[in-house]
Formats: structure tokens, sequence, C-alpha cells
């Protein structure tokens, strides 16, 4: 028996893997992975509840999204590193805790109404799309994980889970399933190029995908306090996307520029130029990485081969389970 506390989390196969996610998310799980039995998915049928059309771009992007998580630490040998819809237990648990679940649990989601908003271009009023955390819950609740290592914005879809799996134990007079427990890990939010949350759909994220010439571009245009315009007028770091960065990727450095900046001793495009080598030297390593793992598809498809039985062990185990319980 392991004897360590399962843990499971996930990410979206909407776009390669960024900066954003990296510190956000991504970072941890990596930290995280010798201390638990970790499961770590690619969220492919949760990217086509909105992006349903783009099948293809899914599908390679799920890819992409396993060789930048290899690249960045995670260990497949320590790790079980899978495609969600490889798993069709997710979609069966999915469907079974569909029937118990009220609507009006669903309608009350807060990311439901947000979402819902800000995506304008499709018709997002379709049951895959309210039953979003219905299929998240599963995801977790197949693996009967303990811990669930998220950003805040999805603290009510792990709540709900819990909710789930107390109705389930309730309506059938069982103990099977646990209630998981959200863990942050969101320490650090950084800011997209234009200051903003750094997110692929702002189209404001550097990605590990990116060539230095790329991230060269984006962070000689990135966007820096708006109260200096000319060189001589004096700089606010506290309000500065680009400081944060410098604060990421140049810590000992990061006190002497917020000295010079606020005497306008340093203007922005040397800021940046102190930026750029220190990223590249972090980002370069692992976008070799990646693209070593892309190239060699064969060993990309062994690895997520063995992920995928690890996590399929689990899986059948408990969904068999949760059949008999439902007598079905
Ligand atoms: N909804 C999560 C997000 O957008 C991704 C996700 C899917 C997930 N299934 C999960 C996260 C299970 C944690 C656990 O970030």
């Amino acid at each position: 028996m392991n004897s360590k506390k399962r843990l499971l989390s996930g990410i979206q196969a909407t776009g390669k893997i960024h900066l954003g996610n990296y510190f956000g998310a991504v970072k941890n799980w990596v930290a995280m992975q010798a201390d638990y039995e970790a499961f770590f998915m690619v969220a492919d049928l949760h990217a086509l509840t909105t992006a349903y059309e783009d099948g293809i771009s899914i599908k390679n992007n799920s890819y992409e999204v396993i060789a930048d998580l290899l690249a960045c630490g995670i260990d497949p040998n320590q790790a079980a590193l899978f495609i969600q819809s490889k798993l069709p237990e997710h979609s069966e648990l999915h469907l079974i805790l569909s029937m118990i679940t009220p609507l009006p649990w669903l309608e009350r989601i807060p990311t439901y109404k947000s979402k819902r908003e800000e995506i304008k271009d499709k018709d997002l009023n379709t049951y895959g799309f309210l039953g979003y955390p219905v299929l998240q819950a599963a995801d977790i609740m197949v693996y009967q994980a303990n811990v669930v290592p998220v950003g805040k914005d999805q603290a009510p879809h792990v709540e709900l889970t819990r909710e789930i799996a107390r109705r389930f134990n309730f309506l059938f007079k069982t103990e099977f399933f646990i209630e998981p427990e959200e863990k942050f890990t969101q320490f650090l939010v950084i800011p997209g190029t234009d200051g903003r949350k750094m997110s692929k759909s702002y189209g404001n994220a550097i990605y590990f995908a990116d060539s230095e010439e790329v991230i060269k571009d984006k962070v000689m245009k990135m966007v820096t306090d708006p109260a200096r315009q000319k060189r001589t007028d004096v700089g606010n770091p506290e309000i500065c996307p680009l400081f944060s960065f410098q604060e990421i990727f140049n810590p000992d450095l990061a006190a002497e520029i917020s000295e010079q900046c606020h005497k306008a001793g340093i203007g922005c495009v040397d800021c940046k130029k102190k930026l750029l080598g220190k990223m590249n030297d972090f980002v370069a390593p692992i976008r070799e990485k990646r693209e070593r793992y892309i190239l060699d598809k064969s060993n990309l498809d062994d690895l997520i081969n063995i992920g995928t039985q690890k996590a399929k062990v689990v899986a059948r185990n408990n969904l068999e389970k949760v059949k008999d319980i439902v007598k079905i």
C-alpha cells in the first residue's frame, strides 16, 4: 500500500505552457510530486467544452503541454502524467455524477457566469459547458484524491466536488467518497506583457516554446509604468509589470533597479535589457528540453502511455466500485 496522500491537478489544453502557468501552478506541482502519490493531467475534454470545434488544435496542444510539463520537471517515473480523454473512466464517472448533481449547484458557480460573459464568440449555452465542474469533480473523485493544488479561481470547483461526494455518500448510504481539499498554489500571479494577468486568451503571454527573438520582441514591447512617458520621468516599480518580472528573474538586482527607477536613473529600455538575459537563462534550458520531447514523438507516446496505465489502474478500480454502489 502506498501511504502517501493522493494529489491530482490538471491544466486545460487550450494552449502551450506560459510563464504564468509555470509560476502559478506547475512550479508547485514539481515541488509536490515527491511528497504525494501525484496525478497530473492535461484536461483536453475541459478544453472541448468551450472550443468544441477545435479538436485538432486541442489534440496538438495536449502533446505540447505534456512536453512542456516534462521539460519543467514533472517526473514521469514519480507522478502519473496523462491526457484526460485517454481515460474514459473520467467521462463515465462524470455521467454518473451528473445524475445526482442538482442544476442550481452548477448555475451558481462563478466561473460559469464569468466565462459565458467573457467568451462571446462561442455559443456556451450548452449542457457540456454547464457540466464543466462536474467533469472536474469526476477527475478528482475517480482517483479519490485528497489534495487538489489549484489557483483561487478554482476553489468553487473543489467545493462543488466535496458537495457532490457528500451527496453521493448520502444517497447511496456509503462512505466511499472522501472529501478533497484544495491547496492554493497561486503564490505568484505574474502579469502579462500588457500588465493584465498573463493568459493565453489575452494574447499577453510568454511561452516556453517562444524563441529567444520572440521573447525579446515581447519584452521590448512590454508595458511599463504608464506615468513614465519620457526617459526623465520618474517611475513607480510597484505598479510596473516589468518590475514584477525583475523580482522573479533578477532578484539580486531588483532593489537596485527599484531605487534607480524611482529617480529616473535607469530607463525602461535598459531595464528590459537587464531582464532579457536573465529570462533567457531561465527559459532556454526548458525550451531545449521541450523541443527534444516534441521531436522524439515515440518517446513522448511511451511516456504518456506509462502515465495513462498508472492512472488507469486506480481509475478503473474506483469506477467499478462506484458502479457496484449505484448497482449498475
Ligand atoms: N479547471 C481547471 C483550470 O481551468 C483545470 C482542471 C481540469 C483541473 N480538471 C481538474 C484542476 C482537476 C484541478 C483538478 O485550471
